[in-house]
C-alpha cells in the first residue's frame, strides 16, 4: 500500500470551467468540478435517489441536481435545498502541475 493516499484522476487542463467531470476511484464515482479557480471532488450519486451529480450544473460553488433540484454546496456536500436532506461526501483535492489528485480514504 502506498503512503499517499492521494491518486491522479485527470489532468487539470482536461477539465473546462463549470463543467463537471465523472471520474472513477477505486469504484468510488466522482463528479470533478472546476469553478472559480479551485478544483473539487464530490461524490457523483445524489444524496436523495441514484442520480449523477455531474449531469447537473455548477453555479456558486455548488452542483445542482438535475432531477428534483437539491443543490449541493461543492466545499461541504451539504444540499442547500430540498428534497435532499443529507450530505454528499465530498473528497480533498491536490493539484500538482496539470495532475489532479484525489484522496478517498473514508473514516470510519
Ligand atoms: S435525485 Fe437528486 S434531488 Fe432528487
Amino acid at each position: 500500500m502506498s503512503d499517499s493516499p492521494f491518486v491522479r484522476v485527470a489532468a487539470l487542463s482536461d477539465l473546462e470551467e463549470d463543467s463537471p467531470q465523472r471520474v472513477e476511484l477505486d469504484g468510488t464515482p466522482i463528479s470533478l468540478v472546476r469553478t472559480e479557480g479551485e478544483v473539487f471532488a464530490i461524490h457523483d450519486i445524489c444524496s436523495h435517489a441514484n442520480v449523477s451529480l455531474s449531469e447537473g450544473e455548477v453555479e456558486d460553488c455548488h452542483i445542482e441536481c438535475w432531477l428534483h433540484g437539491s443543490s449541493f454546496d461543492l466545499r461541504t456536500g451539504k444540499p442547500d435545498s430540498l428534497p435532499a436532506t443529507r450530505p454528499v461526501p465530498v473528497y480533498p483535492v491536490k493539484i500538482e502541475g496539470d495532475d489532479v489528485l484525489v484522496s478517498v480514504t473514508q473514516e470510519s
